[in-house]
């Protein structure tokens, strides 16, 4: 039985999450496991939208930038000779990634310590710092 056979590396397009994503590279190139790259669209705010049109179209915006971040990924790991799969979600960021990693079985999840957020005089981000507490497959914090 492997130790690491599937590994979920969530990115929100950050260099931060890209670096975890290159260690998941490295551990899929050394140990022969399997890497998916993740991205959830964490959506409008609604009550504060009236208009259902404008919120579809903000919808279609992000998918298409959520498509953009997957395709660099799958495009980094390919010029690496790494082979990874790619999902895209939608809702909250980190019950997402730990509910599809509790789901699919996977073994470890790769993920940046902070991403595309500001305010940086914490060590985690809001993401990191929940996937970690929640997470029941071990989690790989990358600085
Ligand atoms: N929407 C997302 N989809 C997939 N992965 C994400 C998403 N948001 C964050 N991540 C992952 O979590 C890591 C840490 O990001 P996080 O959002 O926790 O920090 P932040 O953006 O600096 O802070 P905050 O969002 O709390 O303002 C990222 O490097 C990335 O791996
Ligand atoms: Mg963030």
């Amino acid at each position: 039985m492997h130790m690491l056979s599937r590994m979920l590396v969530p990115v929100d397009g950050s260099d931060n999450s890209l670096r975890a994503l290159d260690h998941a590279i490295f551990l899929a190139k050394s140990t022969g496991a399997h890497a998916t790259a993740m991205n959830v669209i964490e959506s409008p705010p609604t009550v504060y939208i009236e208009s259902q049109k404008l919120i579809d179209d903000i919808m279609v915006k992000y998918r298409t930038e959520s498509t953009k971040i997957l395709d660099r990924c799958k495009l980094i790991a390919e010029k690496a000779g790494v082979k990874i799969e790619t999902v895209i979600a939608e809702g909250d960021a980190a019950s997402n990634i730990t509910g599809y990693a509790q789901r699919e079985g996977f073994d470890l999840i790769v993920i940046g310590s902070r991403g595309l957020g500001k305010f940086k005089e914490m060590v985690l981000g809001s993401v990191s710092n929940k996937v970690l507490h929640h997470s029941k497959a071990s989690v790989l914090i990358v600085r």
